[in-house]
């Protein structure tokens, strides 16, 4: 088995939260060093997660003959000026989201990335989570047009089907929780609406197979707010963010239909679906790694175990534990690995994340304006660049 000898660059919230302990619990991962701006932090981590050394300048890494791969978890602050000289020196880099608000620092990272040849991996971690491949294995199906099963009222006698019928309507919606959100999402510029909403509109670009030709938000780029775009063969996606939920209840929920055919995704932790005779009508995914003592599965089970956790807790005067799902952050980094050994493709890559930010740039220009705003090519399509 390939070591990949990694170094983690931010050493923030989230990478102590995820990377730093899922690059400690891959077999495939030798934690060679922690880099933070803040030197507390990265030698902090370097203790907690058994890193060789802890760094302050990622420059000094980046030139490291004992480092192949790249974990960038630093804000959006800092990514083609990291990421281009990590490719130049010969080491991948899988990098946070958003992967940039600005696009000649996307560029520049596109460049860099076809000059030589390695692979950059976004964190669009969704689009590895075991529930989202199935609720999309799901999708794919219903979309290449399988027979739906007759539903229980059936009024259809002779009539021909609508063209209608193969558009893919695609629900997402968000109830978040302004609370559990740090403060600087609601002072940069670009906000939720920017740094969280990429992760779905990478979902949504992934699910649709033609291209947005229009795209709405109403409401404020800190939250609650409804995004519609429209796709250029009729399908439309509508993600509906609030901020006023609660933190405890299911976060996420996927509804799409298409050609009678409805598959929905819950929470990462249960897919339904009603149309395909030869699929189940709902199947149950296990919760995060760590969360085994939440025994009790589904919609009901999840309720019921965070409320009991809830009272356990108060029982013993000590906070609750979180039932965190699998959204797939250890697959996504482990496939990657994959990838920069030669088996299998990138799990999303920079060719697919500029658009995505692209994208997300054209909702800030809606919401600001408060009107719909045409999606172009330039938007979603790469071309060939100059050295
Ligand atoms: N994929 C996901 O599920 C997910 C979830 C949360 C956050 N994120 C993304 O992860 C990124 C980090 O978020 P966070 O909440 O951990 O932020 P954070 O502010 O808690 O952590 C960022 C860290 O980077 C350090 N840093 C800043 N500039 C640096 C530099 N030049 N060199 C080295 N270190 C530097 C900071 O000191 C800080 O410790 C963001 O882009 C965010 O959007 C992704």
């Amino acid at each position: 088995m390939r070591k990949h000898r990694v170094a983690v660059v931010g050493c923030g919230s989230l990478a102590q939260g995820v990377h730093l302990p899922n690059a400690q619990r891959n077999p495939r991962i030798e934690l060679v060093a922690t880099c933070d701006i803040n030197a507390q932090a990265a030698e902090n981590c370097r203790v907690r997660f058994g890193a060789q050394r802890a760094e302050t300048d990622w420059r000094k890494l980046v030139v490291a003959p004992d480092i192949d791969l790249f974990i960038l978890a630093t804000r959006q602050t800092l990514r083609g000026e990291f990421i281009a000289p990590a490719l130049e020196n010969g080491k991948p880099v899988y990098t946070e989201k958003p992967l940039s608000p600005d696009l000649d620092d996307m560029l520049r990272i596109l460049r860099a990335v076809r000059k030589s040849g390695l692979p950059v991996c976004v964190g669009h971690n969704r689009r590895s989570s075991p529930a989202m491949i199935e609720f999309k294995r799901l999708l794919d199906k219903a979309v290449s047009g399988v027979p739906s099963i007759p539903p229980t009222v059936n009024r259809m006698g002779d009539r021909q089907r609508l063209p209608e019928e193969k558009q893919m309507q695609l629900l997402m919606r968000i109830n978040d929780d302004a609370r559990s959100w740090k403060s600087w999402a609601f002072c940069e510029k670009e906000s939720i609406l920017f740094a969280e909403i990429v992760h779905f509109i990478d979902l949504a670009l992934w699910m649709n197979r033609s291209h947005p030709v229009r795209a709405f938000v109403e409401g404020s780029n800190r939250g609650n707010f409804t995004i519609i775009l429209r796709f250029a063969d009729g399908s439309m996606t509508t993600l509906q963010h609030s901020l006023v939920g609660h933190f405890d209840y299911p976060k996420e929920l996927f509804e799409a239909t298409v050609n009678n055919i409805t598959v929905a995704m819950d929470q990462y932790f249960e897919i339904r679906q009603c149309g395909m005779a030869d699929e189940a009508a709902v199947k149950q995914m296990p919760y995060a790694a760590g969360c085994e003592w939440a025994t009790k599965t589904g919609m009901t089970g999840y309720m019921q175990c965070v409320a009991e956790e809830r009272q356990r807790a108060k029982a013993k005067g000590d906070a609750p534990r979180w039932l965190n799902v699998n959204k797939g952050h250890y697959d996504h980094l482990d496939r990657f690995l994959d990838h920069i050994e030669g088996r299998g493709p990138n799990p999303c890559d920079v060719e697919s994340a500029v658009p995505v930010n692209r994208l997300a740039l054209k909702l800030l220009d809606s919401a600001r304006l408060g009107l719909p705003v045409a999606v172009q090519p330039e938007d979603w399509h790469l071309p060939q660049l100059e050295a």
